[in-house]
């Protein structure tokens, strides 16, 4: 099925993928086959000494107080009274959580254990979870409070907070806040922190430079959602823009870390605008998010532009278990692909971003096996240079049968839609080109001017 499909100019999040402690854990020294009866078995694994290093690498991310985990891994405490659940879910591959077929490609922010690691975290619960030597324990990680980012150059907080309702969808709320920036900046790290995640579906944070017409009907420092907008077509470009993304948070998503000499640019005088996806949860409550933001410490060579390959024109049919939908665009210019953030709603089943080559031949890059709950993004453990005119495909696949168990009716066709109800088809993947090409630039074909 060939539906229409491009490459859009609109942008996305990006992914960053924040693995600060990334050391391999060191295996447990199994003495080689020594037939002495006094040579000693391989000691039981210990708190201290085996399993804390995984917790820190692997899982305090999202289990430490504060963040996204239903409870800490950080003490000895914590972990003993989990160490049975912390092996089913490890051995089972739930924990952590990561949806990439190990088919395709690497990525630097695959948190997965080795299975040396889920045999240290096993035997360690079986063995009785001992503590061992406290004087065995790593340095505990430097997290910075209340983000995954180091400490933030500055936070730019929505100015009035989002009134929620308790139940029923909620449109898409924007808030539009001035950075009041005098000279253009380069972001090298960002993060998203709602102050009410469990209402936060996903955000997008885009970058309206002072020449951008969008929204610019619209209120600023106030939230609204398009419907609040007077005329049509204001309401229609809402949800389309050229603007560039800063990021997007999503469950699961990791705030934004760009290598070295890349960086994305926030244009003097421009403004951030969230638009915001929030569901309910039973209780009327409010939400006002923030974003962390880090600077380049200098100017990068590359500016990293979050694209998408986007397909909105799809009809999925009732019942069907496998329906499959795709979009397809070509490089303008010369980019290097950095990382992937696939969106879809319910009915996603799995993902794949694909080079098609001259020749037909399809590379697969990355194949997700769908998981609402866990909206990721994928980077790339070695950025990938593309050239001008290569294919790219976005191929997503639906399941609208009752088999779904996240499917909230299997009996009627389903259309691209901004509630979880409705399906989207999003690709967003992030490129690094030279620092001085923006993205209507790098949209001009054939120009090489890089
Ligand atoms: C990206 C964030 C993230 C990372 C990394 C992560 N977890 Fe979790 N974990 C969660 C969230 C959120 C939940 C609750 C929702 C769920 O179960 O999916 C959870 C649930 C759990 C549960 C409870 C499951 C249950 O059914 O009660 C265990 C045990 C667990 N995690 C262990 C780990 C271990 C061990 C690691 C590291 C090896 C880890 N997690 C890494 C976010 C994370």
């Amino acid at each position: 099925m060939n539906l229409p499909s491009r490459l859009a100019a609109l942008a996305f999040l990006s992914c960053a993928a924040l693995l600060l402690h990334q050391q391999t854990t060191p295996a447990p020294s199994a003495p080689a086959n020594v037939a002495a009866a006094a040579a000693p078995a391989n000691p039981a694994p210990t708190f201290y000494r085996d399993v804390l290093p995984i917790l820190q690498q692997h899982c305090q991310r999202c289990h430490r107080p504060g963040e996204i985990g239903p409870f800490p891994l950080v003490t000895f405490d914590d972990a003993r009274a989990k160490a049975q659940k912390i092996t089913a879910m490890v051995r089972d591959k739930k924990m952590p959580p990561w949806f990439a077929d190990p088919c395709c490609g690497h990525f630097s922010n695959d948190p997965s254990l080795t299975p040396q690691e889920i045999t240290t975290l096993a035997d360690w619960a079986q063995s009785g979870a001992a503590a061992g030597n406290a004087h065995d324990a790593p340095a505990p990680p430097h997290w910075t409070e209340g983000w995954n980012i180091p400490r933030p150059d500055i936070v730019v907080q929505m100015p009035k907070a989002v009134e929620l309702p308790s139940r029923g969808d909620i449109e898409y709320t924007y808030e539009i806040v001035p950075t009041g920036f005098t000279e253009g900046k380069w972001v090298q790290m960002s993060e998203i922190r709602p102050s009410s995640r469990m209402n936060v579906h996903h955000a997008v944070v885009y970058v309206r430079s002072p020449d951008s017409q969008w929204l610019r009907h619209a209120p600023v420092g106030v939230p609204f959602t398009a419907s609040d907008l007077k005329s049509e077509e204001d309401r229609r470009d809402a949800h389309w823009t050229d603007a560039d993304v800063l990021l997007v948070y999503a469950p699961g998503s990791s705030p934004d870390n760009w290598p070295a000499d890349m960086a994305k640019y926030v244009p003097a005088g421009s403004d951030i605008v969230f638009q915001m996806h929030y569901t309910a949860h039973g209780h009327a409550t409010h939400d006002q998010s923030s974003i962390g933001i880090v600077f380049a410490k200098e100017p990068p060579k590359k500016r990293v532009l979050t694209l998408q390959l986007t397909n909105d024109k799809f009809i999925i049919p009732p019942g069907v278990d496998d329906y499959r939908v795709e979009a397809r665009g070509t490089l303008p210019n010369d980019a290097t692909l950095l990382s992937f953030l696939p969106h879809m709603h319910l009915r996603g089943k799995q993902f794949e971003y694909n080079i098609v080559h001259t020749d037909g031949k399809i590379e697969t890059l990355l194949r997700v096996h769908w998981n609402f709950y866990w909206q990721m993004s994928y980077r790339l453990a070695e950025p990938l240079p593309l050239k001008a005119g290569t294919m790219l495909q976005a191929v997503a696949w639906y399941d609208n049968s009752p088999k779904n168990p996240h499917n909230p009716d299997p009996s009627s066709a389903v259309y691209w839609g901004d509630q979880t109800s409705d399906e989207m088809m999003v690709g967003f993947f992030d490129v690094a080109v030279p620092a001085n090409i923006n993205k209507t630039q790098f949209f001009v074909r054939g120009t090489q001017q890089y």
